[in-house]
Parts: C-alpha cells; sequence; structure tokens
C-alpha cells in the first residue's frame, strides 16, 4: 500500500514535471516577448550596449518597502546647476520612474525646452539611468534615489524654475488594503504636487490596476476648485464616458505599460491641469 502511494505519487510527479516546465518556459517566453518589445520602443536610444561592464540585466529588487527605516529621511535637493545646463526651464518630474527609459527619450527626442527629473527609490536602478544620460551626453535629465512620498516637497520647492508637468505612471499597486499605505501617491504628496505646479502645469496619472488608478483620480478628484480635467481644455484629448483618457499623451510608452498592454490590460489614464491658484486651508479645527 505504502508502495503504491508512494509510486502513484512518482508517477503524478513525473507526470506533472512537464506541465511545471512548460509553465516556466511561458513565463521566460512571455517576458522576453516583453523585454524584446521595451527593446524596440526605446530602440534609437540603443542603450544596451551603453552598460557594457555590468551587464544589461541587473540583480536588482522587485519590490522595496517605502515605508521600512531605510527611506524614512528626505532626499537633500541637488546642486540644480550643477545638473541642469539651464536650471530655470520648465521641469517635468516621474515619480517611481523605474528603469528611467520614458524620461531619457523624452529628454532626447520631445523637443520641448523642459528639464526632466526621475525620482525613483530603488538605488541601482537610478545609477544605471544615471549612467546612460552621462554616456549619451544629456544636460536636460536627471534622476534621483529618493523615496518621493517624504522628499518630493523638499527637492521640487528649491527648483528655481517652474514646476510644468509630474507624471505618476504604473505606481506599484500595493493590492492588500493594509499594504495601501506603502502606495507612493499619500495625501502630503497629492497637497505637494498640487501646491508646486505652475499655473496651466499638468499631472498625468496612469495604471493598469483599475483600483489603483481610481484611488489617484479621486486625489486629484478632490482639488476640482484647483484642477480641470485636460479634456476640457485641450480639444487633442479626448475620454471614454467613464472620463478616462482614450490615448496616451505622451509619444511614447512606459516599460510597465508596454509590458501590461503585451497581456492584453486597459492603461486607464487621467490628465489634470492647473488653472487656479492653490489656497491652502489655514482654518484651524
Ligand atoms: C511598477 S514600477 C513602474 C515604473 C515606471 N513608471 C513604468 O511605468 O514603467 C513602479 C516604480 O515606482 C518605484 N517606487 C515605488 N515607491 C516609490 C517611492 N515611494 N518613491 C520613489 N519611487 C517609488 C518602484 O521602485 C518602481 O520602480
Amino acid at each position: 500500500m505504502a508502495w503504491t502511494a508512494a509510486a502513484s505519487l512518482c508517477c503524478r510527479l513525473v507526470r506533472a514535471a512537464p506541465v511545471r516546465r512548460c509553465a516556466r518556459r511561458r513565463t521566460l517566453c512571455s517576458a522576453a516577448r516583453s523585454t524584446d518589445a521595451v527593446d524596440r520602443e526605446y530602440a534609437d536610444l540603443n542603450l544596451r550596449p551603453l552598460y557594457p561592464n555590468r551587464g544589461h540585466h541587473l540583480r536588482i529588487r522587485q519590490h522595496v518597502n517605502p515605508l521600512s527605516a531605510l527611506f524614512v529621511e528626505p532626499t537633500e535637493p541637488p546642486e540644480w546647476t550643477e545638473v541642469f545646463e539651464d536650471p530655470l526651464l520648465p521641469l517635468m518630474v516621474d515619480i517611481g520612474c523605474g528603469s528611467g527609459r520614458f524620461l531619457v527619450w523624452l529628454a532626447k527626442n520631445s523637443g520641448e525646452r523642459r528639464n526632466y527629473l526621475g525620482l525613483e527609490i530603488r538605488q541601482k536602478l537610478v545609477e544605471r539611468t544615471q549612467f546612460w544620460v552621462t554616456e549619451l551626453g544629456l544636460r536636460n535629465v536627471y534622476f534621483m534615489f529618493a523615496n518621493a512620498t517624504v522628499s518630493f516637497e523638499q527637492i521640487v520647492s528649491s527648483y528655481p524654475g517652474p514646476l510644468s508637468l509630474v507624471s505618476i505612471l504604473c505606481p506599484d499597486p500595493h493590492f492588500k488594503k493594509r499594504h495601501h499605505k506603502r502606495r507612493v501617491l499619500q495625501t502630503p504628496l497629492v497637497d505637494s504636487i498640487t501646491k508646486n505646479l505652475c499655473l496651466g502645469g499638468r499631472v498625468l496619472v496612469q495604471s493598469d490596476v483599475l483600483d489603483v488608478a481610481t484611488d489617484m483620480r479621486e486625489r486629484f478628484d478632490g482639488y476640482s476648485d484647483v484642477f480641470e480635467h485636460a479634456d476640457r481644455i485641450d480639444k487633442d484629448l479626448q475620454c471614454d464616458n467613464e472620463g478616462w483618457l482614450l490615448d496616451n499623451p505622451m509619444g511614447i510608452r512606459t516599460e510597465r505599460e508596454i509590458h501590461a498592454e503585451l497581456e492584453g490590460a486597459t492603461i486607464y489614464r487621467r490628465m489634470y491641469q492647473k488653472t487656479r491658484c492653490f489656497l491652502p486651508d489655514y482654518s484651524i479645527s
């Protein structure tokens, strides 16, 4: 009996093995397809050969916990005159910029007279992106290792030019309710973005997770006295019946966006424009 049970378990394992191998192969194939799609999207940057000694595939933690003691101290702002050729240009900040390809691409190709700043909590990603920036000789884009939730205000309020665009694109979803406090967009960050944006400045938020997109949307919809949704102002921007933007307004997709669309996911986007000044509520409760 014991043998029979063991043998049958053995047979099941033997039969199961190819299934597991197939699943693994499928995952690897789809990851490779995704990587190829990203390489194609950013082909003109030709970044692959630019990080030769350290290998293209960095060993990088998939996630970090932004509430850990390692990330509570705000990051000091840089010396702006050292990082940008013209630190008076309008600034775009990408919060949680990941690999940074999206921002490097914009800095090189968008043609806007603008500076670009990426904030990212995974240090190794920042080191690699800053290496690319130096290799490409770009003087209008800079990446910082920072917990945006705690450092945005200090960094951005010290910038000498106007803050014209803030993007939060496919932020980590932290699905479990008890982990929502790890999400990057918390009330003080919304307040700081709202306060620091120049009049006419814009905020772009997007996610392939409806719950995350809705959370970000509700936070900025809450500032209806400051923001208009950009489709009301810019006829080139159109929304579906639910109020989500139909198209990507940036001219290039982020890496997460490429991966998600390859898997058939929908990207939920909103773009807000600051049309009135932010008057903080000084009422004493
Ligand atoms: C899912 S990835 C998306 C990256 C990129 N925006 C994209 O769409 O491809 C989210 C990124 O946000 C970063 N991140 C998470 N919390 C952060 C925080 N508090 N401050 C800065 N970056 C953060 C993560 O390390 C990760 O690289």
